[in-house]
């Protein structure tokens, strides 16, 4: 910004100094012309009344004497004619043959008794000279005529040192405006990048550095002054919002666990009759506790501030195995592990096994009994090249009815939950799972699973770049993974 100003001071400037500086130059040149070329025709006037009476009289000694003192004096030529042209006296030695078309021309409307004046190339002289042409004349009879002719060299210089004195001050007065300019721009830029600063800083969350308000004009100190109180009631409203999280968790919490105690209490007093709507009102609490945990976390997770880490996935992915193979089972669903561990991926911690947990109980939801659902996870072989997301992929697969592309492109909103979809759940896993992929810098699909069903795939970044083995190294690993690849994939239950 500061050098877009600067150049729009200074071509500004530019354009100024142009237009005032070539009318000027213009004007002072044809000036110091016009009067150079007034002088020359007064002096040829004077010659012309000196000489007039002697060529009247014709006595033509004093003429060459004449001459030769005017064209001392004007460094040019002086020619003295008679009437019939013929030439009485030059200086310096040279004759009418050596005069150029245009100045025998204006030799002749002098003879004709008129004044001819110009600036025109010498042929005698060798440069630009100023002409001019007056007739001798005495009482209204032409009796000869004077010719004038000096170099416009003097004249020329004079303006030519106008000229560069003119250029001179122009780029000085540059060179002020492009000081002042930088110095006006910055003034004005400080403020601005200031804030620009402050604002990149609120929008990463940081809302404690305000930006500066003594700097720059007063607009934009005024400017700074309403963003900060902007984003003081930010923080308030943030820092209220954060307190309404943490409160709400243990204030709903609390009395949701005390109902479902009373429920169950209400147990043995209560008739056979009314004992399916005890289940179903303890089921309905149970939704109810779940949908309350599912919000506070979204709300922990809004929160940010989270960063991702080294997080070994297999360990994760033991430990959700170890925590799901009992409740599949009594489903009569088994949790298969397929693929080659793939070691430490970048995660924030946590948000791994709330992920899987998510998936997994989505997945054993639908899942029809005697089917499977399989974790596969495995590195995708990219030796030596820096590490990306998408390096590591992990798969939760099950055998259930699938997705279809309308259902996986509305699944991540918050709150959407199939119509007729199994009863509980809040309609808030995907989205949780989503907001956590997406903290932990990784990527999620919802894909079909080969033969059907719902494959839910997570993109991740692994820890570290993989080394480029030795040809041994590589062997043994390709040995290793074929070794792998022929184990059947590790069941976890039956
Ligand atoms: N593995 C799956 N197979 C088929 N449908 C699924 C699967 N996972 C999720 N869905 C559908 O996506 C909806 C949203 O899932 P989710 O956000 O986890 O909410 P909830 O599990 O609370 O219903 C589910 O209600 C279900 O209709
Ligand atoms: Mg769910």
């Amino acid at each position: 910004m500061t050098r877009r100003l600067l150049l729009s001071y200074l071509s500004l400037t530019i354009v100024i100094l142009l237009g005032f500086g070539v009318s000027l130059g213009l004007t002072y040149a044809s000036d110091q012309r016009q009067r150079a070329q007034r002088l020359f025709e007064r002096e040829a006037a004077v010659l012309a009344d000196l000489v007039e009476q002697d060529i009247r009289l014709k006595d033509y000694e004093d003429l060459p004497r004449l001459a030769a003192e005017y064209a001392r004096l004007s460094d040019g030529r002086v020619l003295i004619l008679d009437r019939q042209a013929k030439v009485l006296a030059s200086a310096p030695e040279s004759t009418t043959a050596a005069l150029s078309d245009g100045e025998q021309r204006d030799l002749m409307t002098a003879l004709a008794g008129g004044r001819a004046t110009s600036m025109r190339d010498s042929v005698t002289l060798g440069t630009e000279v100023f002409s001019v042409a007056v007739p001798a004349a005495s009482g209204g009879t032409t009796l000869g005529a004077v010719h004038l002719a000096a170099p416009t060299d003097e004249v020329t210089e004079a303006i030519h040192r106008v000229v560069v004195a003119l250029a001179v001050g122009a780029l000085a007065i540059l060179g002020c405006v492009a000081g002042v300019g930088v110095a006006l721009a910055r003034w004005t830029t400080r403020p601005i990048r200031a804030l620009e600063n402050a604002t990149d800083r609120l929008a990463g969350g940081v809302l404690d550095t305000p930006a500066a308000t003594n700097i720059g004009p007063p607009e934009l100190r005024r400017l700074a002054a309403t963003f900060n109180h902007t984003a003081k009631r930010l923080q308030l409203l943030v820092e209220q919002q954060r307190g309404f999280a943490a409160d709400a968790s243990h204030q709903l919490r609390t009395p949701l666990t005390a109902l479902r105690l009373r429920l169950e209490n209400l147990e043995p007093d209560l008739a056979q009759s009314g004992q399916a709507n005890l289940d179903a009102a303890i089921t309905e609490i149970d939704r109810l506790a779940d949908l309350v945990e599912q919000l506070l976390s979204l709300a922990r997770l809004e929160e940010g501030g989270a960063t991702p880490a080294v997080v070994d996935l297999d360990e994760v992915v033991a430990g959700r195995i170890a925590n799901w193979t009992t409740p599949a089972g009594e489903q009569g669903v088994h949790i298969a592990v397929a693929g080659v561990p793939p070691g430490e991926v970048l995660a924030v911690p946590g948000t791994l096994e709330q992920i899987l947990d998510n998936l997994l109980s989505n997945a054993l939801r639908v899942a029809p009994r005697g089917s499977t659902i399989t974790i596969d996870r495995r590195r995708l072989g990219r030796p030596g090249m820096p590490a990306v997301v998408g390096d590591v992929l992990l798969h939760v697969r099950d055998q259930g009815p699938g997705m279809s592309a309308e259902q996986r492109r509305l699944a991540f909103n918050r709150f959407w939950r199939e119509p007729g979809a199994a009863k509980g759940g809040s309609g808030l896993g995907l989205a949780i799972v989503a907001r956590l992929v997406q903290a932990s810098g990784a990527h999620i699909t919802l894909d079909d699973a080969p033969g059907g069903g719902l494959d839910a795939v997570i993109a991740l970044r692994p820890a570290r770049t993989e080394p480029v083995l030795s040809r041994l190294s590589q062997y043994r690993a390709r040995h290793r993974h074929g070794l792998r690849e022929r184990t059947p994939a590790v069941s976890a239950s039956r």
